[in-house]
């Protein structure tokens, strides 16, 4: 029996920490009880949110319908050959998926550790990190249909990924819930160190032959040195996007700033480096309020205590305003805005 509750404050669902409060929130822990729930034309008519592990979006309200939280757990893995196939319940935990494959030496994730978040959020922004996107691995996923009731599996292909993009974040927007995701991985190790910072810490540590493991934790401490931790000052990682220019848009910004910090996008297209931009622009390490940007990557921006999301998304603004105002290069979110 679906137990839903009410008024219930959202604060330690969400990474920012923002003190919003659901009128209705349920807990799914198996993929029969979203067609139980939504058999009931109450929920079915109302507006729903779900909801993960809450580390990529900004609650800007109270929100006034149903928080849906995916809770359903369960990996599953088969060995053929070379290759191995990982299917996991939407609501595990993404790094405790990355430190099951690692510890069982099956290949592909160990780039992708320590992502906050679950399993079942990963495919919606393609979530990427130290030259590995999520579509690198990814097999399939299932996805129940709010429209129908029906559960439908989804390919590579139909998923349409792009940097930080999906069909679900687009064209199916709101349409789908992933239920499970199935990932191709391989018994052998195909090391991707081409991001500058691996490489080096790999050296430090006098490695000259890695691990999976030894790449999960060199990322790992990468990420902790630069990033926030969501459990002490309140943030959702990357908040902007790197944004993608054409060639000629990139010859403009370059010749008035040659050091602007750029790199190839395929189809001449050149992606620059957000951070940079917002940093160029003084925001570094700025308070504002309770908001601002942290302190070593000025692309974080963060929850000093309080903050509200209208605050915070002010403050996004502001930022988009100046860097669109010295660079000609409009910045997008790349957090989810719930309002
Ligand atoms: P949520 O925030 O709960 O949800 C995100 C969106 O997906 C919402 O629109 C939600 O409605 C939808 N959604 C969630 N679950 C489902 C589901 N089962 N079915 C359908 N829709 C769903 N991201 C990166 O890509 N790379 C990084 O390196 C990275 N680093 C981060 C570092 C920090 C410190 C933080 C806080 C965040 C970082 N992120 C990064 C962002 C975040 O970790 C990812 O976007 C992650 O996939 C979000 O997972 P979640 O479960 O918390 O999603
Ligand atoms: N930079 C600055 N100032 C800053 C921050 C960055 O000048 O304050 C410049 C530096 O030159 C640095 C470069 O920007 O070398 C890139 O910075 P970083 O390596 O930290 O990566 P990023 O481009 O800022 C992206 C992802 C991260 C992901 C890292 C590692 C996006 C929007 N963000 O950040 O993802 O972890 O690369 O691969 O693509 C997230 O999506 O939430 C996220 C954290």
């Amino acid at each position: 029996m679906l137990q839903i509750q009410e008024n219930v404050s959202l604060k330690n669902f969400n990474s920012f920490g923002i003190d919003a409060r659901a009128r209705f929130f349920v807990e799914i822990n198996k993929k029969d009880e979203l067609v139980e729930l939504f058999m009931d034309p109450q929920w079915q008519q109302m507006p729903h949110l779900i909801l993960g592990g809450g580390s990529n979006m900004l609650l800007l309200n109270d929100y006034d319908g149903l928080v849906i939280r995916i809770n359903i757990r369960g990996i599953e893995h088969r060995i053929s050959k070379d290759d191995v196939y990982v299917e996991a319940g939407a609501g595990e935990v993404w790094n405790d998926l990355v430190n099951f494959c690692v510890a069982r030496e099956y290949a592909g994730l160990e780039n992708l550790s320590l992502i906050p978040g679950s399993v079942g959020a990963s495919p919606i922004q393609n979530i990427g990190a130290y030259g590995v996107e999520l579509k690198d691995v990814f097999y399939s996923c299932n996805a129940f249909e709010l429209a129908t009731g029906t559960f439908k599996t989804f390919t590579k292909a139909d998923c349409k990924f792009e940097y930080r993009e999906s069909v679900f974040k687009n064209e199916l927007k709101g349409q789908y819930i992933i239920v499970s995701v199935k990932f191709h991985l391989s018994m052998i190790p195909n090391f991707n160190l081409k991001y500058g910072a691996i490489e080096q810490e790999l050296q430090n540590r006098g490695i000259t032959s890695p691990t999976l493991k030894d790449v999960s934790q060199v990322v790992s401490h990468i990420r902790v040195s630069k990033l926030p931790d969501p459990s002490t000052i309140g943030n959702a990682g990357s908040f902007f996007k790197n944004p993608i220019i054409t060639a000629d848009e990139f010859a403009r910004v370059q010749a008035s700033f040659p050091d602007v910090v750029n790199y190839p996008a395929g189809d001449g297209l050149v992606k620059l480096a957000a951070g940079w931009l917002i940093e160029q622009c003084g925001w570094k390490g700025k308070v504002a309020g309770n908001t601002g940007t942290w302190k070593n990557q000025a692309l974080v921006l963060v929850n000093h205590g309080g903050a509200t999301g209208a605050e915070v998304y002010n403050f996004s603004s502001q930022i988009i305003d100046s860097v669109y105002t010295k660079f000609g290069v409009t910045l997008q979110r790349e957090v989810n805005i719930i309002s």
